[in-house]
Parts: structure tokens; sequence; C-alpha cells
């Protein structure tokens, strides 16, 4: 039996969101139809432990203490799917126990799934005995999760869509550490249900029946270049706008899908035009929002206070998170729980 190999990977947020899978119907390399670019987060993280057993007889996985439900089967497929890349890699057929834990509400738009997969890639590569580079965990993880991609990285981190049909172009890549721009992020959580439509058949819909998909794609290398330069430069006004437009311009090629995607609740959009009129008195900040109800909102770190008080001022906000930039993925020595 291998050594248990726990690893910690941090939750990322898109500041220039990835919307859309560029291969059609054959989906199974998860190559992004737009490139993205991110924050990684100090304060949401995942914890996973691997170990190879030759004596299971199929792969373990157990997500926190959660009892067995139809969507643990569901989440066992899905990591079972992602060992058997790693499997292959390593040349092995022994099958893994998965313990892994996140410090916040799985699956309701806090990108668990970008923390999960990093961690995953890590962890299992290294039970299994491999030492990938960056570039090749970031490649593993994609395929995972396109988000998860970009979790191996700390600080501001952009994901190529890449050219080639192999994928082998399509990977993250860190643009500036943490230490580049100490920005901050509040997450506003206006709801901890599980969503009902997951990331990958929301995107599928889309492309599939939404009439604005097409112009979502063609205007996105502009704000990749718009957010790298705001990034380079440390320019908030311009590093607002552009995530702002781009948030609400992925919603919109969703809610024009049919049957429509509608992922906000009355919450979300009070926090987007809270955060809205606190830019307007002075205060540097900007929201966005992935594919479920939280508002994640951006500001500079002196800012965080002001941010916190109009954020937990709202009706229907829960929760918040203080965030910072985080690290990229790092061994650990146990599972939290
Ligand atoms: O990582 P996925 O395949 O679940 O997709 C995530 C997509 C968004 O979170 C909505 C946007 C992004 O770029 O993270």
């Amino acid at each position: 039996m291998s050594e248990e190999v726990v690893v910690v990977a941090h939750s990322n947020i898109a500041l220039v969101k990835y919307w859309g899978k560029r291969e059609g119907k054959s989906r199974h390399l998860n190559l992004p139809a737009v490139g993205s670019i991110s924050m990684t987060l100090d304060a949401l993280f995942t914890t996973t432990g691997v170990v190879f057993d030759p004596d299971l007889r199929r792969d373990e996985f157990v997500l926190g203490a959660a009892p067995a439900t139809s969507s643990a089967s569901k989440d066992r497929e899905r990591v079972s799917a992602f060992l058997d890349l790693v499997r292959d890699l390593a040349g092995i057929e022994t099958f893994a126990r998965v313990r892994t834990n996140n410090n916040f509400p799985t699956g309701a738009g806090l990108a668990s799934s970008a923390s999960g997969f990093a961690a995953l890639a890590l962890a299992a590569t290294e039970a299994a005995g491999l030492d990938l580079s960056q570039k090749e965990l970031s490649i593993l993880a994609r395929q995972g999760s396109g988000s998860a991609a970009r979790s191996i990285y700390g600080g501001f981190v952009e994901l190529f869509r890449g050219d080639l049909a192999d994928g082998t172009d399509c990977y993250a890549t860190q643009l500036a550490p943490e230490s580049h721009w100490p920005l901050a992020l509040v997450v506003a959580v206006t709801s901890s249900e599980k969503k009902h439509v997951s990331s990958r058949e929301g995107m599928e819909r889309t492309t599939d029946t939404s009439p604005y998909y097409p112009a979502w794609i063609t205007s996105h290398p502009n704000d990749l270049d718009d957010a790298r330069r705001a990034i380079e430069t440390k320019d908030f006004d311009s590093l607002s706008e552009v995530t702002e437009s781009s948030c609400l311009k992925m919603h919109a090629s969703m809610m024009a899908a049919r049957p429509p995607l509608l992922y906000w609740n009355g919450a979300t959009t009070t926090a987007m035009q809270e955060i809205q009129r606190l830019r307007r008195s002075g205060v540097p900040v900007c929201f966005t929002a992935d594919a479920g109800p939280q508002v994640k909102a951006i500001c500079a770190a002196d800012a965080i206070e002001k941010v916190e008080k109009t954020l937990s001022a709202i009706h229907g906000v829960h929760r918040l998170f203080r965030c910072g930039l985080g690290s990229g993925a790092h061994r650990a020595t146990d599972v939290a729980s």
C-alpha cells in the first residue's frame, strides 16, 4: 500500500470567466471554448488525502462527514474516472481511497470543483509515485473541472484556451504572485443549497441554444487583454469594468438559453447593486458571480470593512467569507474535518 498523500488546494474566482467547451460533443478532454483569468483565494480550500491500496476492489470516496446519498455515488464515479487518468499516467491498476473535505459549502457556486480537482490531481499523482510539473498538473486537473486547472497556482492565474485537439496547449500559468497586488474578496453567501443545474450541463445548454453564445465567444479575447493589463498595472477601475462585464455577459448568455438558466436570487441582485453603489461613493470594489447565487466582492484590502458592512446589511445574505489571495496547491499534514 502507498503512503497517504494529503494536499491542500485553494478555490479561485474567475475575473474573466470561462463558460462553454471548445470541442462540441466529444467533451472528454474538457477543453474550454475561451481562456480565463482568476484570483486564487486563501480562505476557501479543499484538503484531500489519497492512498492506493491493493486490497480495495473499487475506489472509495468520502466527502467530509456526509452520509451516502445518490449524489455521493455520482461524485464517486466522477472521482473514479479522474483516478483512471492518474492510473493511466502511472501505469498502475490499484484502486484508491480518497478522503476529502471542503471548509465551505459544496456545489453552491463557491468553486468546490476547482479546489477539489486541483487537490485530487496533486494528491493522487504523488500517491501514485508521479512527479508532475505545475503545467502537467494543470492539464490533468482541467480534465476534472476547467476551473481546477487554475487552482494549481497561487495569486493571479490565466488558463489558456489553446488550439490543439489533444489539449496539450490548454493549461494554466501564474500571471502574478499573491504579493503583486494584495486585493481582498468578500463572498456573500445567499444560499447554501446545491445548485439544480451543474456547470457542465449549463454550459452545454448555453452552447447549444443561446443566441448570445457566439457573441460571448467573439468578444472574449478583448476581455482577457484588458484584465491582463489591469492586473499588471494594478488599475482597479479597469479591473472592475472588465470583471463585472465578463460576469454579466456570461450570465446573459445563460439567461438566453432554452430552457433559460437563472442562478440568482433576489439577494444576488441586491448585493450587485449595493456594490455598484458603494463604488460610486468612492470605494474600490466590484462584483462577480459564478454559476450560483453567491456574490463575490473584490476590493482593495483597506476597503474590506466597508464592503462587509454593506453586504451583511442585505436581507438574504446569510454568511460572509473574507479572503485574500491564496497560494498554489501544496502538501499538508492531515485532512481537516
Ligand atoms: O470548473 P467548471 O467546469 O465547473 O466551470 C466553472 C465555470 C465558472 O465558474 C462559471 C467560470 C469560471 O471560469 O470559473
